[in-house]
C-alpha cells in the first residue's frame, strides 16, 4: 500500500523538472530520507546539480551550522539520484511534476512541457501510483489536460491511480519563509488523492492545507499571483500620479503601512519579472476568454506592469532634458539586470525591455549585475567601468552588493555630473554630490 510506504518513507519519489522549483523540492524529499529520483531533460542543468554548482538554490534547506550543513548535504547526495534517462522513472511510486508552464506568442499558455511530461509518466504509471502537479496552470487544467494524458496508460485517475494538484509557493531569496515552512495547499481528484498527497507533503513540510478539489488548489495559486500583479500595478500607477501631484509614493506607502489591519504594502518598480507574476495572470485570462468572460481588471494590471520599463525611459529622458541632453547623445549605465534583488534569475526581467529600448537610441549603453554577465546586448564590465563618466545611470535592482560597494561614493567619484534614475528608492540622496541630478521613481 502506498500509504504505508509514505508513512515509513520507503515510497520512491520522482521529481520531473529540476529547475528553480523542482531541485529544492527533490532535495527536501531526499533530505527527509526518501529515495528521490530527480529527472530532467537538460543535461547541463543535471551536470550543474551533480557538480554542486547551484547549491545556493537549496541553501535555505540546510542548517546554518557548517557541520550540520555538511551532514544534510551528504544525506541529500545519498538519497537524490539525478538522471536524464526515462527508464530511471520505472521504480517511482510518486511522480511530482515541476516543468515550465510559460507563455507562447500572444500570451497564450504553452502547456507543451506539461503535456510531454504527462505522456511520459503514463508509460511508467502503476496501479496505486500518485501523480502530483506543482507546475502553475489555470483552474481546470489538471482534469482537462493532465488526466486524459495520464489515462493513456489505460489506468483510471481516482480509481487506479491517485491524482493531485499542489501549487508551489517558493519565494527565491526569501530568508524568512523556506520551502519547509510555507504551508502547502493540496487538492485531489477525489478525497483519497487529497489525503495521500497531504500525507506525503506532511512528511517534509510543516503545514499542509487540504482543499476540496483540484480546481480550488489551482485557483488559489492564480489568486495569490494575480493579487501581487494587481497590487504592484496599483502602486506603479500611483507612483506616476503622485509624482505629478508632488507626493512621495514611498513615504505614502510607509504611512499607510502603519494601519495594523487591511493594508499590505506593495512597492513600485521598473516592472515585474521572473517565471510567475508576469505570466500567471495570462493563464487565468486565457481560461476566462475561453468561457466568454471579460476580466478587464486583471488584464489592465498586467499591461500597466508591462509598460513600466517605458516609463523608466521616459523618466531618464525627462531628467536628461534638464541637462540639455537627450537619449541619442547620452551614455548610459544600467545597474542590475536580474528580475529581483539578490536572486540569479533573469527570466522576463524588466531590464531586458529597458536595455533594448536604450540601445535602440544610444550607442553607449553599459550594464552591470553582480550575479550575471547576461546584459541583453549592452556592453558590460566591472561596476566601476560601467558607471565611469556616464551621463545617465539607471538603477533597476536593489542588490545588496550595491550597498556593500557604497554605490553613492562610486557615483560621486566616477560620474559626478550624471543624472541618476533610481527605480527602487535605494540611493541615499544626501550622500550624493550636489552635481548629481537625482530622480527617484514615485518622488516629486
Ligand atoms: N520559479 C518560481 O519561483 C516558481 C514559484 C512557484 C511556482 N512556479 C512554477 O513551477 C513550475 C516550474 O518553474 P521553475 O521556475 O522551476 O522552471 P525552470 O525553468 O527553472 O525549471 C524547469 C525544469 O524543467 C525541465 N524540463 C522541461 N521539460 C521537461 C520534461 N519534459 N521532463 C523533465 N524536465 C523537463 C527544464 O529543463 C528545467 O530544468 C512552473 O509552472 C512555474 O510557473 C515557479
Amino acid at each position: 500500500m502506498l500509504e504505508q510506504k509514505i508513512k515509513d518513507k520507503t515510497a520512491v519519489v520522482a521529481v520531473l523538472g529540476l529547475g528553480h522549483v523542482g531541485y529544492p523540492i527533490a532535495s527536501l524529499f531526499a533530505k527527509n530520507g526518501f529515495l528521490t529520483i530527480g529527472y530532467d531533460i537538460d543535461s547541463e542543468r543535471l551536470r550543474d546539480i551533480q557538480q554542486g554548482a547551484v547549491i545556493s538554490e537549496i541553501i535555505s534547506l540546510l542548517p546554518v551550522n557548517e557541520i550540520q550543513r555538511q551532514k544534510k548535504l551528504s544525506e541529500i547526495a545519498e538519497n537524490l539520484r539525478t538522471s536524464g534517462e526515462e527508464e530511471s522513472l520505472r521504480e517511482a511510486d510518486v511522480f511530482i511534476v515541476d516543468v515550465p508552464t510559460p507563455l507562447k506568442e500572444k500570451d497564450i499558455p504553452d502547456l507543451s512541457f506539461l503535456e510531454n511530461t504527462c505522456r511520459m509518466i503514463s508509460r511508467f504509471l502503476k496501479k496505486d501510483s500518485l501523480v502530483i502537479i506543482e507546475s502553475t496552470i489555470y483552474p481546470g487544467a489538471t482534469e482537462e489536460i493532465v488526466k486524459p494524458l495520464l489515462e493513456e496508460s489505460n489506468l483510471r485517475a481516482g480509481d487506479d491511480f491517485f491524482l493531485s494538484f499542489s501549487p508551489e509557493r517558493i519565494d527565491p531569496g526569501n530568508k524568512k519563509w523556506s520551502l519547509e515552512s510555507i504551508p502547502k495547499i493540496v487538492g485531489g481528484i477525489n478525497k483519497e488523492s487529497t489525503d495521500l498527497a497531504s500525507l506525503l507533503f506532511s512528511q517534509i513540510i510543516q503545514k499542509v492545507i487540504p482543499v476540496s478539489s483540484l480546481k480550488v488548489a489551482e485557483a488559489a495559486k492564480m489568486l495569490e499571483n494575480i493579487f501581487r500583479s494587481v497590487n504592484i500595478a496599483l502602486v506603479n500607477d500611483l507612483s506616476r500620479l503622485f509624482e505629478k501631484m508632488e507626493i512621495d509614493v514611498w513615504e505614502t506607502i510607509a504611512a499607510a503601512s502603519s494601519k495594523p489591519f487591511s493594508f499590505m504594502a506593495h512597492y513600485p518598480g521598473p516592472g515585474v519579472g521572473g517565471h510567475c507574476i508576469p505570466k500567471d495572470p495570462f493563464y487565468l485570462l486565457y481560461k476566462a476568454r475561453k468561457i466568454g468572460l471579460n476580466v478587464a481588471f486583471i488584464e489592465e494590471a498586467a499591461s500597466i506592469n508591462k509598460n513600466m520599463p517605458l516609463y523608466v525611459i521616459y523618466l531618464a529622458e525627462k531628467t536628461l532634458k534638464i541637462r540639455n541632453k537627450n537619449l541619442n547623445n547620452s551614455s548610459f549605465a544600467v545597474l542590475g539586470v536580474t528580475y529581483k534583488n539578490d536572486v540569479l534569475d533573469i527570466r522576463r526581467t524588466p531590464a531586458e525591455a529597458v536595455i533594448t529600448e536604450l540601445t535602440q537610441t544610444s550607442k553607449n549603453v553599459m550594464a552591470f549585475d553582480p550575479l550575471t554577465t547576461q546584459t541583453f546586448g549592452a556592453k558590460t564590465g566591472s561596476l566601476e567601468e560601467t558607471i565611469r563618466d556616464k551621463d545617465c545611470i539607471i538603477l533597476l535592482v536593489n542588490h545588496s552588493y550595491f550597498r556593500e560597494k557604497n554605490i553613492e561614493e562610486k557615483i560621486n567619484n566616477l560620474a559626478p555630473n550624471c543624472c541618476f534614475i533610481d527605480t527602487k528608492n535605494f540611493i541615499i540622496p544626501s550622500k550624493l554630490k550636489k552635481s548629481v541630478l537625482y530622480k527617484c521613481l514615485g518622488k516629486p
